[in-house]
């Protein structure tokens, strides 16, 4: 799409450019106001956290940046490039790969077999190409065979690359989702609530796994645990009733009054 066409990519003067930017997003369901021009800017090789009460809208946020909800208004760029109906299928090909709170892991298939399943940006023979037994089909499938296993290697977790998904504790199984969003190689990686149900050890393996990827890419961290997202990320937005209530790094987040008063009583 021509960046002439668009418009300017909303506040961010200085570069670099991001690698992904929501400008004044609206999204209502009904008469319900989820999201309220709603802005944030992903930075190359940051890790982005969006944080707020229940029903604050982070998952009608994420949701937008994965083409899931189409905003009723308002824009996405990648990498300045303005993204107009943007389709979960069309984010393999824009470098975006994310997590989802459901997992969605295949039951019937290894873990090993899940990962590789997650790298078919980089397979250029496809699926065809495996069944008609190609040689480079069977090179492609070795080298992403290996890239999985690497993946699963720094996740901790190769030594149950044989098992099927729903053999595994819930934590292993986080991870495993994690390794094939990574082994696609996303220039920017997606989670949502990706600390729910782990215990404050595996948080904290968690947060530093998350601050590990930012040499590789940028993370968009949805999550409602404040002090992972006070440890790990470089900036924080903050919602609340779908606005944006404040945003900057953690040490300014942290001490804001509108945050503070709006997680008065919460629970986090
Ligand atoms: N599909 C939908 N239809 C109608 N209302 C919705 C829908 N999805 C979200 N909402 C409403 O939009 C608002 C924002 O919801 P959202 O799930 O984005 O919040 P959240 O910050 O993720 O909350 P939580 O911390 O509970 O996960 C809420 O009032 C919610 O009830
Ligand atoms: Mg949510």
């Amino acid at each position: 799409m021509p960046r002439s066409v668009a418009a300017p990519a909303s506040t961010s003067t200085s570069t670099p450019v991001s690698v992904l930017e929501l400008s004044d997003v609206t999204v209502t369901f009904g008469g319900l106001t989820a999201l309220d021009g709603v802005g944030l800017a992903v930075a190359p090789h940051q890790v982005h956290g969006v944080i707020g009460p229940n029903g604050a809208g982070k998952t009608t946020l994420f949701n937008v940046a994965c083409g899931f909800v189409r905003p009723d208004s308002g824009t996405l760029h990648h990498h300045g490039t303005p993204v107009r109906r943007l389709r979960p299928t069309d984010l393999a090909g824009l470098g975006v790969a994310r997590t989802l709170q459901g997992l969605g892991l295949f039951d019937r298939v290894t873990v090993l077999e899940n990962v590789m399943i997650g790298a078919d940006r980089h397979a250029r023979t496809g699926f065809l190409g495996s069944l008609l037994a190609l040689p480079r089909a069977h090179r492609e499938d070795r080298a992403l065979r290996e890239r999985a296993l690497a993946v699963l290697e720094e996740l901790g977790v190769a030594h149950v690359a044989a098992l099927l998904p729903p053999s595994l504790p819930y934590p292993l199984r986080k991870r495993v989702a994690l390794a094939r969003a990574l082994v696609a190689e996303p220039e920017l990686l997606l989670l949502d609530e990706p600390a729910s149900g782990l215990s404050a050890d595996e948080m904290d393996e968690l947060g530093t796994l998350v601050r590990g990827l930012t040499d590789r890419m940028s993370v968009l961290l949805v999550e409602h645990h404040m002090d992972l997202v006070m440890r790990v990320c470089d900036e924080i937005t903050v919602l609340d009733f779908g606005r944006v209530i404040a945003s900057g790094p953690p040490e300014r987040v942290r001490e804001d009054p509108a945050v503070l008063a709006a997680y008065l009583g919460e629970t986090v």
